[in-house]
C-alpha cells in the first residue's frame, strides 16, 4: 500500500451545480514530492484541504499511512499545512511564533526549545529570533511560516502556494530552501501551484488538473516529453507549445495558409491511421535557425519574417506569424535577430506532437 491513497475522491460543494473535484484517484509513495497545478478554479485547494481534512469529501476513500481517514479530524491526519495566507502572531516574536502550536499540543518547555532551535537553525532565522513579524521581510516571514509547520514533526506536509505572495527573486530562493528542507527531513509532500516553474524544479511527480479532473501525472520531464493531451502540452513549458491546424496526407503536411512541409517516413508512418485535419503542436526550441540544422532538413526550410523579440540574455523568444498561427522560437544569444528580420528555419521534425483535432488527446502518446 502506498503511503497516501486518493481512490475516486469527488468533492461537490454543497449548492454547487456540479463537482469541484471528480474521480481523482492517486497513490503518493512515502518521501514523494508531489506537485499540483493547473490553472485557477480546477480543484488544487479543493483537494489539498480534503486531504487536511478541513473539507468533507463527497465521495471516494482517503488512506494515510495504511488507515481510512475520511471521517478523521485532522489533527488525528498527521499533517501539517502551510497555507497561501499564513497568519503570523503579530506580538509574537520568531520563536514564540515558531513554538506557539507545540505549546497548544502541551509538549514540555525543554523540548519545545529543542525543536524550536532546530528549526531556526535548519531556516537561518537565528539573527531574527527575537523580532516580531512587522520587522522581517516576506522571505522571512515565509520561512517562520513554515517553521511553525516543521517543528510539529508530522508525516505529510500540505502546502497551498506557499510562495505566492513574495516577489520573483524571493519565489527562487525559497524554492529552493523548501526544495533543500525536503531532501533533509525527507517528510511526504504536497505542494499546490499555479506556477509550472515551481512544480517542474521541485517536484517528484506533477499532477496536471482541468475542471476538477486529473489530465496527467508524471515526472517533469515525462510531462514536457509526453504530454497526454494539448491542454497538458499548453500547460507546461514557457513559452507556450506552439500549436497549427494542418491536414496530414501521407508525408504531405499542409498548414492553414497552404505551407507544406514533406513529413520524414518515421513520422507519416505513425500517422498512418490519422489522416486529415490534426493539430500539430511544437515547442519553441525546436524551432531550430542555425546552420547545422538548417542544412540536415534543407528540403523543408521555411521563411518568416521576425515580428518581435524578446531578449532575455541567455537566450530569446523570437515572435512570428508562420502556417496561420502566431510562433515563438526560442534561440540562444548567439541567434539574435531584430524585429524585420527575414527568419530560415526548420521544424525539428521528430519533436512535432500531433493531436486529434476533437478530443485534443496526443494521438502518437496512447
Ligand atoms: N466553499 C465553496 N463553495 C462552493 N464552491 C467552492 C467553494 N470553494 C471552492 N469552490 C469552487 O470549487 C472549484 C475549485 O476551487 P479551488 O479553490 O479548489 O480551486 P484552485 O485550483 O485552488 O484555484 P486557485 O488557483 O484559484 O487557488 C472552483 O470552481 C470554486 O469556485
Ligand atoms: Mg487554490
Amino acid at each position: 500500500m502506498s503511503f497516501i491513497e486518493l481512490k475516486k475522491i469527488n468533492k461537490k460543494y454543497e449548492n454547487a451545480e456540479r463537482n469541484s473535484v471528480t474521480d481523482f484517484t492517486l497513490n503518493i509513495e512515502e518521501k514523494e514530492f508531489i506537485a499540483f497545478v493547473g490553472p485557477s478554479g480546477c480543484g488544487k485547494s479543493t483537494t489539498l484541504r480534503m486531504i487536511a481534512g478541513f473539507e468533507e469529501i463527497t465521495g471516494g476513500d482517503l488512506y494515510i499511512d495504511g488507515k481510512r481517514v475520511n471521517e478523521t479530524a485532522p489533527k488525528d491526519r498527521g499533517i501539517a499545512m502551510v497555507f497561501q495566507n499564513y497568519a503570523l502572531y503579530p506580538h509574537m516574536t520568531v520563536e514564540k511564533n515558531i513554538g506557539y502550536g507545540l505549546k497548544n499540543m502541551k509538549m514540555p518547555a525543554e523540548e519545545i526549545k529543542k525543536k524550536v532551535d532546530w528549526a531556526i537553525d535548519i531556516l537561518g532565522l537565528e539573527e531574527y529570533r527575537y523580532r516580531k513579524p512587522k520587522n522581517l521581510s516576506g522571505g522571512q516571514r515565509q520561512r517562520v511560516a513554515l517553521g511553525r509547520a516543521i517543528v510539529k514533526n508530522q508525516k505529510v506536509f500540505l502546502m497551498d502556494e506557499p510562495l505566492s505572495n513574495l516577489d520573483a527573486k524571493l519565489r527562487v530562493s525559497m524554492r529552493n530552501e523548501i526544495s533543500k528542507l525536503h531532501r533533509e527531513l525527507g517528510t511526504t509532500t504536497i505542494y499546490v501551484t499555479h506556477d509550472q516553474v515551481e512544480a517542474m524544479t521541485m517536484a517528484d511527480r506533477i499532477v496536471i488538473m482541468k475542471d476538477g479532473v486529473m489530465q496527467q501525472v508524471g515526472k517533469p520531464m515525462d510531462l514536457y516529453e509526453h504530454p497526454i493531451n494539448k491542454f497538458v502540452a499548453g500547460f507546461i513549458g514557457s513559452p507556450q507549445m506552439n500549436f497549427y491546424n494542418v491536414t496530414v496526407k501521407g508525408e504531405e503536411m499542409t498548414f492553414e495558409d497552404g505551407k507544406k512541409i514533406t513529413l520524414p517516413d518515421v513520422v507519416a508512418e505513425r500517422l498512418s491511421d490519422h489522416q486529415g485535419e490534426l493539430i500539430m503542436g511544437i515547442r519553441g526550441e525546436d524551432i531550430k535557425v542555425d546552420e547545422q540544422n538548417r542544412e540536415l532538413y534543407k528540403a523543408n526550410v521555411q521563411q518568416a519574417v521576425v515580428e518581435n523579440t524578446e531578449v532575455m540574455g541567455n537566450e530569446n523568444n523570437l515572435y512570428f506569424t508562420y502556417g496561420g498561427s502566431l510562433t515563438v522560437a526560442r534561440v540562444s544569444k548567439y541567434e539574435l535577430s531584430q524585429m524585420g528580420d527575414k527568419l530560415e528555419f526548420v521544424f525539428s521534425p521528430t519533436k512535432m506532437h500531433f493531436f486529434d483535432k476533437e478530443t485534443e488527446e496526443n494521438i502518437l502518446e496512447k
